[in-house]
């Protein structure tokens, strides 16, 4: 049955989440998830801003055929409908462990943060913007990360949980990005979003026994438009061959590969219980994805991070426990808190320096970016 009001349904974002806001009575509040929400820490999903105006003087000429024909994809909206429930949703909160239920609400709404997180930039930069291109893209990414938050949202709902967008949108703290970081950070994060949601969903056709909650059988056409928000970043980037050519940009790109690399890291290993349900081993989780990310991320960046060398998996480890010690610290407080957390702090940050001085693997970039989602 068709239901024009639900988020899976609208065509750009202000829809859906007027479609979710409507589905939240009065009665449903949920300090707790918006709480966890507002959260700003190194490991939580930010939200950002940027310089709109240089962003909208972006001239996509140089690879208008490849525009042109990602951007008729997108209208042309395949998943128009998709990101709703249907008689395959056969959710049992009440069948799960209370441990892992913790985790994986967890997981959920650090998931729907990082979709808002993405809406709300796309969202922003159409409304500020006036270069038609631009604003095309902006708006079809923004109409694809609301229904993704929206339809996080519908599975939380049932556990009597939901975060509340409209009330994030407003009160989390913004942090700012030039433009080209933004480019670096969002093409990243968009095709290791592509790399986690389809591994776990290939994982699961493996082993559909351990497909604890339906949301994992619409993995599939979910990292499919997050692999083509990645083509549209890994297009902005080639319009501008300095933004992956020029010394400083490669130090800044080696930065921002490390980082979420090693973010991704410390926070899966956070959540051993979620994993353990799915049956997937967190550590061999976190290297397949590196590796299908740097496979693709091939298509702009000229190097990838050897994430075979022997200083790579212990310091990972080692940022990970400098991250619990930091949040011990933090919850402890007082002097001996203080310590505790500096201390934390600087292992991360040797931790860190050692993963980043690893020597990268140079090659060739095609002149062409594009690709198909391939795993
Ligand atoms: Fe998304
Ligand atoms: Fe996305």
């Amino acid at each position: 049955m068709n239901n024009p009001k639900h988020s899976a349904f609208a065509d750009t974002a202000e829809e859906a989440i007027a479609a979710q806001d409507a589905l939240d009575g009065p009665e449903m509040t949920s300090e707790m998830a918006t709480e966890v929400a507002m959260q700003n820490t190194l490991l939580t999903p930010r939200f950002y801003t940027t310089d709109f105006a240089e962003m909208d003087a972006i001239d996509v000429t140089p690879v208008r055929k490849d525009w042109d024909a990602l951007i008729a994809r997108m209208k042309a909206d395949p998943n128009k409908g998709h990101f709703r429930k249907n008689d395959e949703w056969q959710a049992n909160w009440e069948g799960m462990e209370p441990a892992l239920k913790a985790e994986f609400i967890d997981f959920l709404i650090s998931s729907c943060t990082a979709e808002f997180s993405g809406c709300v930039l796309y969202k922003e930069m159409k409304r500020r913007g006036s270069n038609t291109d631009i604003t095309t893209l902006f708006q079809l990414m923004a109409r694809d990360e609301a229904r993704h938050a929206g339809f996080i949202n519908d599975a939380l709902r049932e556990a009597g949980i939901r975060v509340n967008l409209g009330f994030l949108t407003q009160q989390k703290k913004y942090t700012y990005f030039r433009p080209k970081f933004i480019y670096y950070a969002t093409y990243l994060s968009e095709k290791i979003g592509y790399a986690r949601y389809i591994t776990i969903f290939r994982h699961l056709e493996k082993h559909p026994d351990k497909r604890f909650h339906p949301i994992f059988l619409w993995f599939r056409e979910w990292c499919n438009d997050e692999f083509s928000h990645g083509e549209a970043f890994a297009l902005l980037l080639k319009t501008d061959p300095a933004l992956t050519t020029s010394r400083m940009n490669k130090i800044w790109i080696k930065f921002f590969l490390t980082a979420v690399y090693s973010t991704m890291w410390v926070r899966d290993h956070q959540r051993p219980l979620f994993h353990e349900a799915l049956g997937v081993d967190v550590t061999w989780y976190g290297q397949e994805v590196f590796r299908k990310t740097s496979e693709i991320s091939k298509q702009v960046f000229p190097f990838t991070l050897d994430i075979d060398h022997p200083r790579w998996r212990p310091n990972l480890d080692r940022m990970e426990r400098a991250s619990v010690q930091v949040a011990k610290g933090k919850a402890r407080g007082g002097f001996g808190g203080t310590v505790q957390r500096l201390g934390g702090m600087a292992r991360a940050a040797a931790a860190f320096a050692a993963i980043y001085t690893i020597p990268a693997i140079h090659h060739t970039v095609p002149d062409s970016p594009v690709m198909e989602p391939a795993y």
